[in-house]
């Protein structure tokens, strides 16, 4: 797909990996919406990279259906959903309390639901889009501390093949990226140290990656794609 004058829609775009998506895809040509929960920092983010801030938590059904009307409000069509936001809590099974647990459920999953869902009406109705869904390493082997974010990548996982199976006879494609660590602030919110080091990942590289899928001709679509350094510093 040539990215010129394509309507993007990048959730968690405020910050990180979302942020350098947009940016990237802005780059390229396109219009787009970010999303966020902090206005504040949303349309700090938005002012400087040229995006629409749609202020908007996707755990709330009511939030995700009006990200909606003002994206149509504001641009009349939908191209791309970059399904992005995420957070993260790191706890042994032992110390896992329901309301963490459903905290990184209700944004992971259910927010990238609902999210999918409206982009899906839209794209169905339309014969034609694109749904990138970020998930991680995280989607594919589990780990000592992951109870509630390596099964809610996991669940993304298993969502992305379910709604290849159901749309691609209406030519839209879903794409899954899996980063493995990337330098952001993911890390602080979910309230543990990152050492920083320049062989690690950063965002632009996610978006790379993300742009490149996005850019390859309609005809074909990558189902998944891994990243990871090099031969990053523990
Ligand atoms: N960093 C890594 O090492 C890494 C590795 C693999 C995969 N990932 C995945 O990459 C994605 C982006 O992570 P990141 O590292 O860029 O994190 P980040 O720097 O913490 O940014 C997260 C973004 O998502 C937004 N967000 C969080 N919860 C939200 C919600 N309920 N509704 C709307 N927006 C929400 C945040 O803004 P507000 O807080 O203002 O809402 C922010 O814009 C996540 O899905 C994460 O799981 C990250």
């Amino acid at each position: 797909m040539n990215l010129t004058d394509k309507i993007a829609l990048v959730t968690g775009g405020s910050a990180g990996i979302g942020r350098a998506i947009a940016e990237s895809l802005i780059g390229a040509g396109a219009k787009v919406a970010i999303t966020g929960r902090d206005r504040a920092k949303l349309e700090r983010t938005a002012e400087a990279i040229g995006a629409h801030a749609i202020q908007a938590d996707v755990a709330q059904e009511a939030d995700v259906e009006r990200t909606y009307q003002e994206l149509l409000a504001a641009f009349g069509d939908l191209d791309m959903l970059i399904n992005n936001a995420g957070v993260g809590v790191f706890k042994p099974l032992v110390e896992m309390d329901q309301a963490s647990f459903e905290r990184v459920i209700a944004t992971n999953v259910t927010g990238a639901m609902l999210m999918g869902r409206e982009a899906a009406k839209l794209f169905v109705a339309r014969n034609r889009g694109n749904i990138v869904n970020i998930a991680s390493t995280a989607s594919l082997r589990g780990a000592a501390g992951g109870t509630a974010y390596m099964t809610s990548k996991f669940a993304l996982r298993g969502m992305t093949e379910c709604w290849r199976a159901e749309l691609r006879k209406h030519n839209v494609r879903v794409m899954q990226i899996n980063p493995s660590e990337v330098i952001t602030d993911f890390a602080s919110a979910a309230g543990f140290e990152q050492a920083d080091h320049p062989s690690k990942l950063q965002s632009q590289d996610i978006a790379h990656m993300v742009k490149a899928v996005l850019e390859m001709d309609d005809r074909g679509f990558t189902t998944e794609l891994t990243v990871f350094a090099t031969n990053p510093a523990s």
